[in-house]
């Protein structure tokens, strides 16, 4: 199973995700707090994060990141980007 470690609030957690999961959701059901103010659509960029390791263990960015212009590392939106093996994130705190 893919490991998802996140850097929030001073705080760091490491978990096991299932493969697909979204980072969004892993996040959510394991206590670590992102804003997804469009409730995980991708219309909203509150959920983005920074992918400090593991940006090859992540599903392409798809159109919905594209038409929010998050085209460039380390940035994905936490509601689309499917987890496919080990990663580190890095929440980003508005
Ligand atoms: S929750 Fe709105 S873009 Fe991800």
């Amino acid at each position: 199973m893919p490991k998802v470690t996140f850097h929030f609030d001073g705080q760091t957690k490491t978990v096991e995700a299932a493969s697909g999961e979204k980072i969004l959701q892993i996040a959510l059901d394991n206590g670590v707090g992102i804003e997804h103010a469009c409730g995980g659509n991708g219309f909203c960029t509150t959920c983005l994060c920074n992918v400090k390791e593991g940006m090859a263990n992540l599903s392409p960015r798809n159109d919905r990141e594209e038409n929010m212009g998050i085209m460039d590392d380390p940035e994905r939106l936490s509601c689309q980007a499917e987890v496919e093996g080990d990663v580190e994130i890095e929440v980003i705190d508005y």
